[in-house]
């Protein structure tokens, strides 16, 4: 069978994070919830510039999926703050590092007020070239494949759809917060993406522990559905 593999367009590796364990880590000190995502905002920060370090091509992160939108309106209503005031906090430090930001998701039920700063901060990050950083906000996988396959004139085969959804595939696929599951996060994206689960809480993550998840990586033998190189050179 051959796999529909399309590699990051900046090139290097795809990372894709799911940053759970906000909540638990503020509980866990006596703390409210949006304490935890504050927390995680600064865990992005670290993650960011070690994932520039280390040479990863493109980095997605789970930052707000289409079923938060179930959460208390105070604790939505927080999280919107907290992702407008990154937006134009960061924006220097992302220009500075060669950091390309894009967010990927629904933009027609953000806050008005957050359009124009993610396209300030798209159009003023555009020009990095050593990590492509994609914000996942108001995003759900099964939404995204639906908006492709409805497109009109859509072509039913793996490279178009792959093409519609303008996301490379997954190579390395974190968690954190010790959950081990999916979340209607790039599913077609992850087909052969290398699932690694931690259960170090989002805020707490950091540099080294994203270099024990590459160096995880880097041990798995990735097959897409072939054999192991020494099996199949031997015929
Ligand atoms: C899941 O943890 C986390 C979220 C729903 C929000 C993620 C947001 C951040 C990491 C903030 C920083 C992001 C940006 C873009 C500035 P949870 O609240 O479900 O944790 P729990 O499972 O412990 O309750």
């Amino acid at each position: 069978m051959t796999s529909s593999v399309s590699h990051s367009s900046s090139g290097g590796l795809h990372a894709a994070i799911i940053m759970d364990g906000n909540g638990r880590w503020a509980l866990r000190r006596g703390l409210p919830r949006i304490a935890g995502h504050r927390a995680g905002a600064e865990a992005l920060r670290r993650t960011v510039e070690a994932a520039v370090k280390h040479g990863v091509g493109t980095l997605t992160v789970y930052a707000f999926s289409s079923d938060n939108w179930n959460r208390p309106k105070e604790e939505v209503g927080a999280l919107m703050k907290l992702f407008l005031a990154w937006l134009r906090s960061e924006v220097r430090r992302c220009i500075d590092n060669g950091v390309r930001v894009t967010v990927i998701g629904r933009r027609d039920r953000l806050p008005r007020l957050m359009l124009p700063a993610i396209e300030e901060c798209e159009s003023r990050t555009a020009h990095g070239a050593r990590l492509h950083l994609r914000l996942a906000v108001d995003y759900s996988a099964r939404d995204q494949l639906l908006a492709a396959a409805r497109r009109p004139g859509a072509t039913a085969n793996r490279a178009a759809l792959s093409c519609a959804l303008g996301s490379p595939d997954v190579d390395l696929l974190i968690r954190t917060g010790g959950e081990q599951r999916l979340s209607d996060f790039l599913l077609w994206e992850c087909a052969y993406a290398e699932l690694y689960f931690t259960p170090r809480l989002w805020p707490d993550f950091g540099p080294e522990d994203l270099s024990q998840a590459l160096a995880e990586f880097h041990t798995r033998d990735r097959r897409f559905g072939g054999l192991p190189a020494v099996v199949s050179s031997r015929g």
